[in-house]
């Protein structure tokens, strides 16, 4: 199996399920034409955040790791009126051209993103008293992964759902030698995961036009 044939098929299951809509290519244009790395989720993965936030009648969702905000209008799209998206990104000059993305996708009113390291925003977060998120999308750096975990048991109830992504990374989350920082903090969180009650957890392998990666899928299972 080759990555040409993985975006093959890709493109195969994203033209009959997917399709293509203007606002989510323009996003992915301007965070191009703005020198943002191409590691936004693929079209099918970004449906299927959708899907999984409409089928949990999320009303809050919580993203860490923005970008050009290409997942967020993806996520932001299957709330009800009234819902709310909050993301959180380090990079100033990305979260500008977020911001700008979500303009072109007239959501400006649903969605709202916080600049800074998210280590500094969520704690803000969590003081204002931020009523619990139903969603949370963990997609930032990945040597914080445990940390982000934390933070999305707190923000969040019982019922909620946690997605983190990135967990495989072409298999490098087997490799116990590994000294990179993202293959340390997805290790550390299935560590966590596997001793955590709060939790009940599955781990998917994925292939596509993004390589051989995964995804984490959490519910809460105990108030917290
Ligand atoms: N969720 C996006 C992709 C996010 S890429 C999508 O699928 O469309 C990861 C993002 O996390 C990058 O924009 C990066 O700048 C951001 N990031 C890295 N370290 C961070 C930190 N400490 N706090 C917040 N965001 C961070
Ligand atoms: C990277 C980050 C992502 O969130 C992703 O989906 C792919 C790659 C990265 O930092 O390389
Ligand atoms: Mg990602």
């Amino acid at each position: 199996m080759t990555q040409e044939q993985w975006s093959a098929v890709d493109s195969y299951l994203t033209d009959h399920v997917v399709g293509t809509d203007p606002v989510l290519d323009a996003a992915l244009k301007a965070s191009a034409d703005a020198g943002l790395p191409a590691i936004n989720v693929a079209p099918n993965q970004g449906k299927l955040l959708h899907l999984l936030a409409v089928i949990h009648g999320a009303r809050r969702v919580l993203e860490i790791g923005t970008l050009g905000g290409y997942s967020a209008i993806w996520l932001a799209r299957a709330l009800p009126a009234g819902g709310r998206l909050i993301s959180l990104e380090a990079d100033p000059d990305y979260a500008e051209v977020a911001r700008s993305n979500i303009v072109r996708a007239g959501l400006t009113d649903v969605v709202e993103i916080r600049t800074g390291a998210a280590l500094d925003t969520l704690p803000k977060l969590a003081d204002e008293g931020t009523d619990p998120f139903d969603l949370v999308f963990i997609d930032a750096d990945k040597s914080n992964n445990p940390h982000y975990f934390d933070w999305a048991l707190r923000l969040t109830r019982r019922g909620s759902v946690i997605i983190v992504d990135n967990v495989v990374r072409g298999g490098a989350v087997i490799d116990a030698t590994s000294d990179e920082p993202s293959v340390i903090g997805t290790r550390r969180l299935f560590e966590q995961i596997s001793t955590e009650p709060r939790v009940d957890a599955t781990a998917v392998q994925t292939v596509g036009s993004k390589g051989y990666d995964g995804f984490l899928l959490a519910t809460v299972t105990a108030e917290v």
